[in-house]
């Protein structure tokens, strides 16, 4: 079967069934072009939280469908790829910030939508690269522990006047991103304009010219009157800014920085999960309850 038959028969099935499709701007491009919604992690929680479909497939990693199942558990959740998890995701439990809150008992907890539920369970609020400060600013604590990316915490930090506690954690692909990334693009492009995205890395953020999440580096882009750009993210966004802001042209700030994870979703497992209704993504109640105050507290800002 060629591609264009595979999209065909999604779509089909997806009408069939009341099935909407939410994909990440990390998306392999076939997925991403099936989609009904593409975007940051912020607009499909969003999404998932305000679509009348009875069923939600998404294609992103873990957490993000596990933070659509606790915002609609009325409804079916698919995740085409169970195996896609976020590694940072996995870099704090649920018992270490029962911990962190013990030490820190004035502290509100803010924890990124990059962490399991169990985690945003023990959390206050949660945020997304796009709204990370707004949800800081909108908190009375003047100290705020902020988990588990220690990038994101830190450039939290530039703008507030409140003490940021970071956790250790990180994205690996972000994370990867270095100064001489930064140069090397720079003498490559010189005249591009240099967008990063804030899980990079302290030194390579002191370098670009912005700073935005996914959908947010789109909106720029489209947006400016410049023709070039570096991206300092995952370059499956490339696809997304190449159909969204036609004419520009964009290098990824480093090719190497591959999130395996979000290419774990193919248009096969799309078509198969919507024929089988599997791989179905449930949070337990208990658990559930919990994070969705974290959850739509963030969604309230
Ligand atoms: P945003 O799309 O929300 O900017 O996040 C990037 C990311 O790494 C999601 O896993
Ligand atoms: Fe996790 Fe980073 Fe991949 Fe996003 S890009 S899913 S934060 S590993």
């Amino acid at each position: 079967m060629i591609a264009r038959d595979i999209s065909s028969e999604i779509r089909l099935r997806a009408e069939e069934k009341d099935a909407v499709i939410l994909a990440h701007n990390y998306q392999v491009a076939g997925v991403q072009d099936v989609a009904d919604i593409v975007g940051d992690s912020l607009e499909l929680a969003r999404a998932a939280a305000g679509r009348r479909e009875e069923i939600i497939v998404f294609c992103g990693v873990d957490f993000m469908a596990e933070t659509a199942a606790i915002l609609s558990p009325e409804k079916t959740v698919l995740l085409p790829a169970p195996d896609a998890h976020c590694p940072m995701a996995g870099m704090i439990t649920g018992g270490e910030v029962k911990t962190l809150r013990e030490r820190f008992p004035d502290a509100a907890v803010v924890a990124y939508v990059n962490t399991t539920a169990e985690v945003k369970a023990e959390s206050d609020i949660c945020c997304t690269s796009a709204n990370a400060l707004k949800v800081v600013e909108s908190l009375e604590a003047d100290q705020v522990i902020m988990l588990p990316d220690r990038n994101l915490a830190g450039y939290v930090a530039r703008f507030t006047e409140k003490e940021i506690l970071p956790w250790q954690g990180f994205c690996y692909v972000h994370d990867m991103m270095t100064i001489a990334d930064v140069s090397r693009a720079r003498l490559n492009h010189p005249g591009a304009e240099l967008l990063v995205h804030p899980e990079c890395r302290p030194g390579v953020i002191d370098l670009a010219d912005y700073i935005h999440s996914t959908s947010g580096m789109i909106r720029h882009i489209c947006a400016s009157d410049k023709r070039e750009f570096i991206i300092g993210t995952e370059p499956g966004i490339i696809h997304q800014i190449e159909k969204r802001c036609p004419g520009k042209r964009v290098y990824p700030l480093s090719e190497k920085a591959v999130c395996i994870n979000m290419k774990k979703t193919s248009l096969e497992k799309v078509l198969q999960s919507l024929e089988n209704l599997t791989p179905r993504m449930v949070v337990p109640e208990e658990i559930a309850a919990r994070a969705r105050v974290a959850i739509e507290r963030m969604l309230q800002i």
